[in-house]
């Protein structure tokens, strides 16, 4: 079964999900980047405040940007560096816990999904210096980054890592009580 395949239901969609370390780099399709930014702008955020900023990272320029940031593009024709906004995000009264790393995070899965609905595969990478990424794309001071996503087609090599396959028992995450 192709992750586009129309018939994969979410159970199978998020199975078949993994993190893609080797890219093809065919560029992805004006519509397809269109469907996976629309998944974005429809992910919930605290108080509905859509306090995320993405930035489509694919010129020849942006790449060399991102590249200076981590190592860990991976071959990947476009990253989509996803942040907040720090004067939009919601604060907790009780404690002034912020939530836009909470927003940017949903943002960042529903876009990684999406792509898997789309057969273009994406590795989630917080290893990169926030600083490169701030001056090399002149983001204003209250945007945080928060994920790179680089995304695009699994080269053919593309294949799971060793720890893809590693996930802990339902027991020990989750209490019933
Ligand atoms: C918050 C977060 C940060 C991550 N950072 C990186 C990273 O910087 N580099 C990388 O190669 N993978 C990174 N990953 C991918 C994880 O290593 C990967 O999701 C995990 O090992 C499970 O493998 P799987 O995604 O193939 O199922 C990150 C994932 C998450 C959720």
């Amino acid at each position: 079964m192709t992750a586009a395949d129309k018939n994969m239901n979410f159970s199978q969609l998020s199975q078949k999900r993994y993190s893609v370390r080797s890219y093809k780099n065919d560029p992805i399709e004006p519509e397809k980047l269109n469907e996976i930014l629309e998944a974005g702008r429809l992910a919930p955020t605290a108080c509905n405040n859509q306090p995320q900023k993405i930035i489509v990272a694919r010129s020849e320029e942006a790449l060399r940007w991102i590249d200076e940031a981590t190592p860990c593009r991976f071959g990947a024709p476009a990253v989509l560096i996803v942040c907040y906004d720090k004067a939009k995000c919601w604060s907790r009264s009780f404690d002034g816990e912020k939530s836009g790393e909470v927003d940017a995070s949903i943002v960042t899965s529903h876009l990684m999904l999406q792509a898997e609905d789309l057969g273009i595969g994406s590795v989630w990478v917080m290893y990169f210096d926030p600083k490169a990424i701030i001056k090399n794309f002149s983001l204003d001071e209250n945007i945080v980054p928060v994920a790179l996503l680089p995304i695009g087609y699994p080269a053919s090599d593309s294949a799971p890592s060793d720890r893809h396959g590693l996930r802990n028992p339902l027991e020990s995450s989750v209490a019933f009580i």
